[in-house]
C-alpha cells in the first residue's frame, strides 16, 4: 500500500504549480474526479502531497478489511459534527462547482483494532498539520489516541483507510477530524447541484440524495444503515440563501470567511439515525407553512412556484396524512418539524430524508390550472409514501439493504391508506390491484424473477444495492403485505406494527422481527391461522413467483401451481417449499361472501366450492391475495354471463382478464372484453386496457393490428359518446375521480383507434392553442392525450410548437406532459432529433433522459430508433446516467418491450455480450428479464396469432 496523505496525479499536479496555490483546492477536486474516472477498477496510490504519483499498483486479490464492501464491527459511530460549505458559483479557473467541509466523528471502539475504515467517495482530503488527511484524538480523557501510520483512499470499496501505530482501546471514545473538498456536480447523487432559471436569472441549488450509498460522497462516514448516530450539521452559505437540513435551524451567525460575508446556519442535533436519511440544502427558495397540533409543516419550492400557490395542496394534505399515520402506527410523529421540498433536478420521485423530504417538482407541486386529477393523485400518494417512511424505515430501520423490500414494500402498501384518508372520495385503495399487484405479476411470472428476500452476503456493492429498488421490492412487497394485513385483519396488523415500532425505535431490525410482533398480535387476538406468520409468509418471501389456483366447481377440487408466463420455461433455482404456497382464499358463491379458506397443500377438495345449477364461485375477492385464479369452463361461462348482465359484481371481477396466459384460452379471455362497450366504469376498462396494451405491443407491426383497431374502435365508441354526453359536449369535467380517468381512457383509445370525431376534436383544440399560445383551452386532465394525438397527427410545426411550450413551461407538470407527447410524432427524423436531445442536459434534464428514451421506444415508429440509439451509446449512457435508481432497469425493459422475433432476440443477446465489459449496473437483471420476456413473446405469438386474428376479424364486423 502506498504513502499517507492525499494524492495529486502527475499532470494535474504540474498544472497546479503553474496556476499557483490559490486554485489548488479546486484543482484537487478536479483531480479526484479525473483519477476516479481513470482508475475505476484500479487501486490508486496516494502520494504525500507531492507532484509525482506512485505507479498504479495492480489490484491484488487480497482479502484485507479494506477490500471488503462491508464495514468491520470494531468501531461504532456515536455522533458527527459536520460543517459544509457548498459554493453556488462556478470556480473561474477550473470551471467546477465545489463544496468544502470539516467533520468530526465521535466513535466508540467496540473491539480492539489498529485500523480505521470510514466510507469516503470522490472526496479529497486536506493534509493536516500531522502530515495526514485525518487527526485522531481520544475523546473525554482516557489514554491518548495512537498516532496515524498510513492513510489512503481505497477507490473500489470507497474507504478512507487509516492505519494506526497502536491499538484503539475497547470501550474508549475517539474523535476523527478531517477537512475535505468535493465536487458539487450535476450528477444527482450525494451533495449535488440543481440548476434553473427564474425571471431571467440562472440559479443554483445545492442539495443531496444519499440513499443508498452516497452520504460518503458528502463527508466521511460509516455509511451503513445500522451505523446510526446523532448528527450536528452546520451549513455555510451566501447571504440571500436559506439552509435546510433534517433538524430545525438553531442558530445563525454572520462571520467573514475567506474574505466573504457569509451566513452560518447550525441545526439542532438529529435523532439517532442512519446516514442515508441525511439531507442538506442551500437555495433561495420560498415556502408556505402551517402549524398543526404543535407541529411545524413547511413546503419549499422555487419562489415563483410558491408565489403561484403550487405548494398549497401538499401543505393541505400533509397534516391529515401525518395524523393518519400517527393513528395507524399508534405512535406520534417522532420529529419537531416536517419539511418537504421540490427540486428542479431529482433522480427518483421522492426521498424520505428524516424531517426534510425531497421531491422532484412533479411529485409535490400542484396547480389548478395545469395539473390533472392524475397528477394530484400522484402527489397525494407519494407524500403519503414518504411520510409512512418517517416511522417505518426511519424511526425503525432494516439492518441491511437485503431487506429493502420490507421498507419499500411497506410504504408502497400503506401509501394507499394515507392517500385514501386525505382524499376519501377517490377510492384509491382499489387502485393497488392494477398499479401494483397486476403490474408485478408480469415480472414475477418470469423464471428469471427473484424472491423478495435476498441473502445479506449477496448484497454488498452499491450496484447490487441499487438493483434492489425494483418492481419486486416495491409492488410485490406491497402486495404480500396487503395480503398479510387482510388475513390478520387490519386491526391486528396495526397492533403488531405498533409494538414493533415501539420496541425498535431508533434501532435496526431484520424482517422476521416484524413477523414476531405480528404473530404475537395474532395470538393475543385469537386469529385462526393454518401456521405461524413466519411459516405462512416464508412461502411468499423466500421463493419467487406466485401460484395460480385452479378451482373445479364441478367437484370442489382445488390445486395450486407456480404460475409462469411461459409454462415451459426452466426454473433453475430450487425452492425449499417446492413452489407451493399457503394461500388465503376469500371467496363468494353466487354473490354471497363465504368464510375464508386456506389452501395449504398442492391439492385439496373444498366441498362447499362445488356448485350446481346456476350457482357460481368467485375466489380471491378484491384480489386481496397475491395469486391468480382459474376455474373449470362451466364456471367461467357463468362468470362471463354475470359480467355481461350484472353491474354490482363486475368490478370485483377485474382479475378475470388474464389474456396473456395459457391458463385459459386467449380467445376466452378476449371474450371478456366484449361487455366493455356497455361498461362505463374505470376499473374494468383500465384492467382491460392494461392487458390489451400487450396486444398492441405484440401486434402493432403485424396484420392483426387493423382488425384489432377496428374492434377496439367499435367497443370504445359508446363510451366516447357517453362521456361526450355527460360532459355537455366536452365542456364539463365528470364528477368522480375514476370517471375523470375513464374519460381520458375513452378519448385516448378513440383517437388511437382512428375514430374521426375524436381526431377532429383534438386537432381543433390543439390548433386553437397554437394560434393563441397564451390561453390553453385544453383541460389539464386531457392534455397528455390531446398533445400526444395532435403531435402524432401533425408534423414539425406542431412538434416545434410543443417543444417551445416545453422549454417555457412554468410548471414541471406541464413540461412533463409535453415531454412525453413529443415522443408521439410519427416522423422518424423528429424522433431521431429528439433522441439526440435526450443526452444533452441543456435540452432534457438528466433526471428525465432515460424516461424520455423509453417514451420514444413506446411509439411504434420510435421503437427501433430508440433501440439503435441505446445500443450505439450504451457505454456513454451507462457512465453518465447509470447511477442510482430504477431508471436504468426501466430503460432496458422499456426499449425491449416490443421484442417478439428471433432476430430481436439475437440482437438482445448480442447487446448483452457486447457490453459485458461496460456492464449494466442496476439494469443487469432487466437484461435477463428482457431476454426471457422476448422468448415468451415469440412463443405466445406463434401459438396465438392466427386465432387472435380470426377473433378480431370476426368481432370487428359491425
Ligand atoms: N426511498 C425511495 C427513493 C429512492 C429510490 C432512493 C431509489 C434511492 C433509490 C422513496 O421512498 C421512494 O420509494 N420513492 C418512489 C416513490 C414512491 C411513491 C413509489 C420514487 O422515487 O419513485
Ligand atoms: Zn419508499
Amino acid at each position: 500500500m502506498g504513502e499517507k496523505g492525499f494524492y495529486i496525479s502527475k499532470p494535474v499536479g504540474v498544472v497546479a504549480i503553474i496556476l499557483g496555490v490559490g486554485a489548488l483546492a479546486t484543482i484537487i477536486a478536479l483531480s479526484v474526479v479525473y483519477d476516479q474516472e481513470k482508475s475505476k477498477n484500479n487501486e490508486v496510490s496516494p502520494t504525500n502531497g507531492g507532484t509525482t504519483s506512485n505507479p498504479i499498483t495492480t489490484p491484488t486479490p487480497s482479502n484485507e478489511p479494506w477490500d471488503k464492501y462491508r464495514l468491520p464491527t470494531s468501531l461504532v459511530p456515536d455522533q458527527y459534527h459536520v460543517t459544509l460549505w457548498p459554493r453556488l458559483t462556478r470556480n473561474e479557473t477550473t470551471g467546477l462547482y465545489i463544496f468544502t467541509g470539516k467533520s468530526t466523528v465521535e466513535f466508540v471502539c467496540a473491539e480492539e483494532t489498529d485500523l480505521i475504515l470510514i466510507h469516503s467517495n470522490k472526496l479529497n482530503y486536506t493534509t493536516l498539520e500531522n502530515g495526514h488527511s485525518a487527526r485522531l484524538t481520544s475523546a473525554g480523557g482516557g489514554v491518548a489516541a495512537p498516532s496515524i501510520k498510513h492513510s489512503w483512499l481505497k477507490i473500489e470499496t470507497q474507504y478512507l483507510v487509516i492505519q494506526l501505530d497502536g491499538k484503539l482501546v475497547k470501550d474508549q471514545r475517539y474523535h476523527l477530524y478531517t477537512e475535505f473538498t468535493g465536487e458539487l456536480a450535476d450528477d444527482l447523487g450525494g451533495f449535488y447541484r440543481s440548476e434553473y432559471t427564474e425571471n431571467g436569472v440562472d440559479k443554483v441549488v445545492a442539495t443531496t440524495q444519499m440513499q443508498p450509498t452516497d452520504a460518503r460522497k458528502a463527508f466521511p462516514c460509516f455509511d451503513e444503515p445500522a451505523m446510526k448516530a446523532v448528527f450536528y450539521i452546520t451549513l455555510i452559505h451566501q447571504h440571500g440563501t436559506i439552509a435546510l437540513s433534517n433538524g430545525m435551524e438553531n442558530s445563525k451567525s454572520f462571520p467573514i470567511m475567506e474574505g466573504q460575508n457569509v451566513l452560518v446556519t447550525a441545526f439542532a442535533p438529529t435523532k439517532k439515525m442512519s446516514t442515508y436519511l441525511l439531507a442538506f440544502i442551500v437555495s433561495d427558495f420560498g415556502f408556505v407553512s402551517e402549524i398543526t397540533e404543535g407541529l411545524l409543516i413547511r413546503i419549499y419550492a422555487r419562489k415563483n412556484a410558491i408565489a403561484a400557490n403550487q405548494g398549497e395542496y401538499a401543505l393541505n394534505v400533509t397534516g391529515p396524512i401525518l395524523k393518519f399515520f400517527e393513528d395507524y402506527y399508534n405512535a406520534s410523529y417522532p420529529l419537531p418539524k416536517s419539511d418537504q421540498i421540490a427540486l428542479p433536478d431529482f433522480n427518483a420521485g421522492a426521498m424520505e430524508n428524516w424531517g426534510l423530504i425531497t421531491y422532484r417538482e412533479t411529485a409535490l407541486l400542484y396547480d389548478t390550472e395545469f395539473s390533472s386529477n392524475s397528477n394530484k393523485e400522484r402527489i397525494a400518494s407519494i407524500i403519503s409514501h414518504e411520510l409512512a417512511h418517517m416511522w417505518f424505515g426511519n424511526l425503525v430501520t432494516l439492518r441491511w439493504w437485503n431487506d429493502l423490500w420490507l421498507n419499500e414494500g411497506f410504504a408502497s402498501y400503506v401509501e394507499y391508506l394515507g392517500a385514501d384518508y386525505a382524499e376519501p372520495s377517490w377510492n384509491v385503495k382499489d387502485l393497488i390491484v392494477l398499479s401494483d399487484v397486476h403490474r408485478v405479476f408480469a415480472v414475477d411470472a418470469l423464471a428469471s424473477s427473484h424472491p423478495l428476500s435476498s441473502n445479506v452476503d449477496d448484497i454488498q456493492k452499491p450496484a447490487q444495492i441499487s438493483e434492489l429498488f425494483d418492481a419486486i421490492s416495491y409492488s410485490k412487497g406491497a402486495s404480500v403485505l396487503r395480503m398479510l394485513s387482510d388475513f390478520l385483519t387490519e386491526d391486528v396488523f396495526k397492533k403488531g406494527l405498533s409494538t414493533y415500532l415501539n420496541k425498535f425505535a431508533y434501532g435496526n431490525t431484520v424482517y422476521t422481527d416484524l413477523w414476531d410482533h405480528l404473530q404475537e398480535a395474532a395470538v393475543a387476538n385469537s386469529v385462526a391461522l393454518p401456521g405461524t406468520v413466519h411459516t405462512i409468509m416464508n412461502r411468499w418471501v423466500l421463493q419467487m413467483g406466485f401460484p395460480v389456483v385452479t378451482i373445479d366447481t364441478t367437484t370442489g377440487a382445488i390445486h395450486q401451481k407456480h404460475f409462469l408466463l411461459d409454462p415451459e420455461s426452466n426454473v433453475t433455482v430450487p425452492s425449499e417449499f417446492n413452489y407451493e404456497w399457503i394461500v388465503p382464499i376469500r371467496w363468494m358463491k353466487t354473490g354471497n361472501p363465504q368464510a375464508q379458506k386456506w389452501l395449504v397443500k398442492k391439492t385439496d377438495t373444498f366441498v362447499d366450492m362445488k356448485t350446481s345449477g346456476a350457482d357460481w364461485v368467485l375466489a380471491n375477492l378484491n384480489v386481496s391475495g397475491y395469486y391468480r385464479v382459474n376455474y373449470d369452463q362451466g364456471n367461467w361461462d357463468k362468470l362471463l354471463d354475470v359480467l355481461n348482465n350484472s353491474h354490482q359484481v363486475r368490478h370485483k371481477l377485474c382479475d378475470m382478464i388474464i389474456i396473456r396466459t395459457k391458463i385459459i384460452k386467449t380467445v376466452l379471455a378476449l371474450d371478456t372484453t366484449k361487455y366493455l362497450s356497455k361498461d362505463m366504469e374505470y376499473m374494468p376498462w383500465e384492467s382491460a386496457l392494461d392487458n390489451l396494451d400487450y396486444f398492441s405491443l405484440m401486434f402493432d407491426r403485424s396484420e392483426v393490428y387493423g382488425p384489432m383497431q377496428a374492434y377496439l374502435k367499435k367497443q370504445v365508441t359508446p363510451v366516447f359518446n357517453y362521456y361526450k354526453e355527460i360532459t355537455g359536449n366536452w365542456t364539463k369535467v365528470p364528477d368522480g375521480h375514476m370517471e375523470q380517468y375513464n374519460q381520458v381512457n375513452a378519448i385516448s383509445l378513440a383517437c388511437r383507434t382512428g375514430m374521426e370525431e375524436c381526431q377532429t376534436l383534438i386537432k381543433t383544440w390543439f390548433s386553437a392553442w397554437m394560434s393563441n399560445p397564451e390561453t390553453n383551452p385544453i383541460h389539464p386532465n386531457l392534455r397528455s392525450t390531446v398533445y400526444c394525438n395532435a403531435i402524432a397527427a401533425g408534423g414539425d410545426k406542431e412538434w416545434d410548437f410543443a417543444w417551445k411550450q416545453f422549454k417555457n413551461a412554468a410548471i414541471a407538470i406541464e413540461a412533463d406532459k409535453l415531454r412525453s407527447a413529443l415522443a408521439c410524432t410519427k416522423q422518424p427524423w423528429l424522433l431521431n432529433r429528439y433522441l439526440e436531445y435526450t443526452l444533452d442536459p441543456n435540452m432534457i434534464r438528466k433526471q428525465d433522459a432515460t424516461s424520455t428514451i423509453v417514451y420514444i421506444a413506446q411509439n411504434v415508429v420510435g421503437q427501433s430508433l430508440a433501440w439503435d440509439f441505446v445500443r450505439a451509446r450504451w457505454s456513454y449512457i451507462f457512465t453518465q446516467y447509470g447511477g442510482g435508481s430504477f431508471s436504468f432497469s426501466n430503460l432496458v425493459n422499456g426499449v425491449t418491450e416490443r421484442f417478439s422475433t428471433e432476430f430481436e432476440l439475437q440482437q438482445l443477446k448480442q447487446f448483452k455480450a457486447d457490453n459485458a465489459e461496460v456492464g449494466f449496473g442496476s439494469g443487469t437483471l432487466a437484461v435477463e428479464q428482457s431476454i426471457e420476456r422476448t422468448i415468451a413473446n415469440i412463443k405466445w405469438i406463434s401459438e396465438n396469432e392466427k386465432e387472435i386474428l380470426d377473433w378480431f376479424t370476426a368481432e370487428a364486423k359491425p
